[in-house]
């Protein structure tokens, strides 16, 4: 049985409550696990980091995502292909590494049954943003379908344990993860919302949205739909930047903070936003060490105060520096960085080599707009929103009617906004399906104006300047 010291124990924050211990195997070998936590993370704590091979050069892949969006942790369990960050342990099941490409085999050697389901508002994304849609939605008696493909609602929050800032209306002064759990336990409290786990929608047909299920698929049609899918963490290019141990800084915080695994004892850091400076304090409070964190820019770009509680604890901030290869065979055991010019050129002859077990990227994150494309709603490129968005009226309404947008999705922001964003959607989609009426154009009116509140600061001018490209006029949903 593998140990690897990667198990987290104490915490000053988090409790892991973990299931029965059981026996997995994993190449034939009998591996420790606890029932109900993801396979990714069982695997990792027990040393094994390579999951599968690339299919052309045969080069070994890792976990990036640990969302189920990346591909790169497809394994065979018993038999069938699946994604080892969204699949739970259960004992006794057999895994194996693939070489080349997986081979789709449905389970149980047959189609799954699907099932048509109808509501009056589908909510693809149980993140703040579907969340707080549906909280609308649900007040009003909405008969609302949410469906997400992780095991939990809550989408970024259940991975978050820093305070967040704001008002007390946006859960000031909780954790993410807490704001997570609160938003669960009311959002089940609705007789009208009904939501789907382990779901993934992938594709919107004639006859609906399709969505892939643990036990059966589904086909789920509504009048009116809320896409708030979150998104992606950003890859950078430098040598040996698929290297086992290489991963998003979102995919480490839900290894330790989900499920109580460290993605490394001593990780470097790419990038000083608010992003890497939290991975780095969360690290330090389960018991790793970073090397460094590494920010091209000539300063932090994050919060001072996360800044320096990082420097309390000794980790060097190398600022004016970026990743130029990362080294190691079967994983990250060294990286090497060097200073940039104004252009963010690695500058020859100033290379160093810092020994690490893991290179955390956090250098943004990508709208995840793949179903918007599909529904059909018009999309721009925004570099201030973080790529790819869609252009939506300012209650939200996407070129497509009925079809609505809220979160990061949106343009990469934050969970307050995120948050007010859904509850903007959930009254529009509500007088989509129930007409108007002066107190919800109300309310809205007044949500709208929070959510410029929020935006004033000049930290948020790059935003303001990303949505002025992207919001349209009533009249240009069509
Ligand atoms: C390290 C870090 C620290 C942060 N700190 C803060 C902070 O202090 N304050 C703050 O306000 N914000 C913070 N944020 C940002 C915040 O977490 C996000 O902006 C917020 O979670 C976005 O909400 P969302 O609902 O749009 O997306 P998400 O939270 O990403 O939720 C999207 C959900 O959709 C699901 N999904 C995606 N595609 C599909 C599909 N095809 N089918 C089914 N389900 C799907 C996903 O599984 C996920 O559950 C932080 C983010 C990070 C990474
Ligand atoms: S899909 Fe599992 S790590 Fe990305």
């Amino acid at each position: 049985m593998g140990y690897t010291g990667l198990r987290i124990h104490h915490h000053p924050v988090l409790t892991f409550r973990r299931g029965r211990e059981v026996t997995i195997y994993f190449e034939g070998e009998p591996i420790k696990a606890f029932e109900g936590e993801a396979l990714a993370a069982a695997l990792y704590a027990a040393g094994h980091k390579i999951l599968r091979y690339s299919p052309k050069h045969g080069r070994p892949r890792s976990v990036f995502c640990m969302i189920g969006k990346c591909g790169s942790c497809i394994v065979e369990v018993d038999g069938i292909a699946k994604r080892a960050c969204q699949e739970l342990v259960r004992d006794g099941m057999r895994v194996r590494r693939i070489k080349g490409y997986p081979v789709l085999k449905e389970a149980g050697g047959g189609a799954k049954p699907v099932e048509e389901v109808e509501a009056e508002a589908l909510i693809i994304g149980g993140g703040p943003a579907g969340l707080a849609a549906a909280e609308v939605l649900g007040t009003h008696g909405v008969r609302t379908l949410i469906v997400d493909d992780s095991h939990r609602l809550g989408g970024q929050l259940i991975k978050q344990t820093h305070r967040f800032f704001g008002s007390r209306e946006l859960f000031a002064g909780l954790r993410g993860f807490q704001i997570a759990e609160k938003y669960e336990e009311k959002i089940r409290s609705f007789e009208s919302v009904d939501v789907l786990l382990r779901t993934t929608a992938i594709g919107v047909f004639k006859e609906g949205v399709f969505a892939v299920g643990e036990e059966r698929n589904y086909v789920l049609r509504a009048g009116t739909y809320l896409v708030a899918t979150g998104a992606v963490e950003n890859y950078l290019p430098f040598e040996n930047n698929d290297l086992p141990g290489v991963m998003g800084a979102g995919a480490a915080q839900t290894l330790m903070n989900v499920w109580g695994v460290l993605p490394g004892k001593r990780p470097l850091i790419v990038g000083a936003g608010n992003v890497g400076l939290i991975v780095a304090y969360q690290l330090l409070q389960a018991g790793a060490k970073p090397a460094a964190i590494v920010e091209a820019a000539p300063r932090i770009g994050g919060w001072f105060v996360h800044a320096a509680k990082v420097r309390r604890y000794g980790v060097p901030i190398y600022v004016r520096h970026t990743i130029v290869a990362a080294h190691g065979e079967e994983g990250v055991e060294a990286a090497t960085i060097a200073e940039v010019d104004e252009r963010w050129r690695p500058i020859p002859g100033t290379e160093k080599t810092i020994e690490c077990d893991a290179v955390l990227l956090a250098v943004g994150l990508t709208p995840n707009v793949d179903l918007l494309r599909q529904f059909g709603a018009k999309t721009k490129y925004v570099p201030e929103l973080g790529g790819l968005t869609a252009l939506r009226t300012e209650y939200l309404e996407t070129t497509v009617p009925g079809v609505y947008v809220a979160g990061d999705v949106a343009g990469v922001e934050e969970a307050t906004t995120a948050i007010i964003e859904g509850w903007i959607a959930g009254y529009s989609m509500l007088m989509k399906l129930r007409g108007e009426r002066d107190e919800w154009m109300k309310e809205r009116e007044r949500l709208l104006k929070l959510l410029k509140t929020y935006r004033s600061s000049p930290v948020s001018a790059r935003v303001r300047a990303g949505l002025e490209k992207v919001i349209i006029g009533g009249e240009e949903v069509a």
